[in-house]
């Protein structure tokens, strides 16, 4: 079994080919940023229109890259929701007409359990059942993951996700878009204890998040003073302290409550060198593992949708004719793929 797979519910175009005995045989991606970095976010219908240009050229180079035919797909994969309802369109609309046309089934896969089953693509995949910490740019969530299709919500985020935090203050410290990882650079040149950031909702208990009054902490910070490059510096390692304490906290509580000893770690903010020093440092007293996907596929791809793909094809699954794209879609609300026959 080979599948093709897209991506396109935001700003990353990205195509991949998984082979189930040969594994990923390619993948690429094609990033926005430079687009709506003048905007300061992603601009909805830009983000589609360029999706347009670039989708099919996407599929032309990784089939080529792949070494793969149409009559070598037995499937195609494609991003079906939560995300942009226009970016989804264009990577829906174009692999459901693929697949018409080679004759394969097409798969319409959840954009979060693809950022959960991306550490599967690793030498050293991670064993279920165990606790997935999802933290991206519109997520930030403590999930119980009995096996692929088995998901159980523990805890959400109230407001902003830990992505949008670290962007949010990112852009009040005047760095460009997105933010997260320049921010992440910043902190390092910065002084810890300079300034320190509250850690919401970690003295109660509970799994939920919220991130949204980091912003007005960081503006009461920054009042007043001059933006010295020291001083942002500093107001940076705080930010990033007060995220990564409160999110590694709660996700060491969900192994507890849960009696789990894995945690998964994934979604772009998984790729904060920060969090993952401390949460080995942390994990390791306890004697838990920890598991995340390689840098390149904690952010948005499609070697990910492919994952989720291929195993729901393995298991028989897939959409009918109907082009399905969600803006919203409760990750609970996923089927568990049936057992292979
Ligand atoms: N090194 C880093 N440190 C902190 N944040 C980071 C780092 N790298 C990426 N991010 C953040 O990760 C987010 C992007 O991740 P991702 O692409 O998974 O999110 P998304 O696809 O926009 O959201 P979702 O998957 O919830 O729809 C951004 O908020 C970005 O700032
Ligand atoms: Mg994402």
């Amino acid at each position: 079994m080979r599948i093709l797979a897209i991506e396109s519910s935001c700003d990353e175009s990205a195509t991949a080919v998984l082979d189930a005995a040969g594994g990923l045989l390619a993948h690429e991606i094609f990033s926005q940023i430079e687009l709506h970095r003048v905007f300061g976010g992603v601009v909805p219908e830009l983000a589609s229109r360029d999706h347009v240009r670039r989708l099919l050229p996407l599929v032309r180079s990784i089939l080529a890259k792949a070494n793969t035919s149409p009559e070598d797909l037995s499937g195609v994969a494609y991003t079906a929701g939560p995300g942009l309802i226009g970016a989804l369109l264009t990577g829906a609309s174009l692999a459901r007409s693929l697949a018409y046309a080679w004759g394969v089934p097409a798969l319409g896969v959840h954009h979060l359990e693809g950022h959960l089953l991306a550490p599967l693509l690793e030498s050293e995949p991670p064993p279920f059942p165990h606790v997935a910490l999802l933290v991206s740019g519109g997520h930030t969530m403590l999930i119980e993951v009995h096996r692929i299709g088995s998901y159980r919500l523990l805890g959400e985020t109230r407001d902003d996700a830990a992505g949008e935090a670290f962007d949010k203050t990112a852009k009040l410290l005047g760095l460009p878009y997105p933010g997260g990882p320049a921010l992440a650079r910043l902190a390092d040149h910065g002084k810890p204890g300079v300034f320190t950031f509250p850690r919401p909702m970690l003295d109660r208990p509970g799994l939920e998040f919220s991130f949204s009054g980091l912003k007005t902490a960081v503006l009461h910070a920054l009042r007043g003073r001059e933006m010295t490059d020291t001083l942002r510096a500093d107001v940076a390692h705080g930010v990033q302290l007060s995220i990564v304490e409160t999110l590694i906290t709660k996700a060491l509580r969900a192994l507890e409550e849960t009696g789990l000893d894995t945690l998964v770690v994934s979604g772009g903010v998984s790729a904060n060198r920060s969090l993952r020093t401390r949460l080995a440092e942390a994990a390791r007293h306890q004697g838990r593992r920890v598991y995340y996907p390689r840098i390149e596929f904690c952010t948005d791809n499609a070697a990910m949708i492919a994952v989720a793909g291929l195993a729901r094809l393995k298991a028989g699954q897939h959409d009918g004719l109907a082009i399905q794209a969600r803006a919203r879609w409760p990750l609970e609300s996923l089927q568990q793929p049936p057992t292979p026959t």
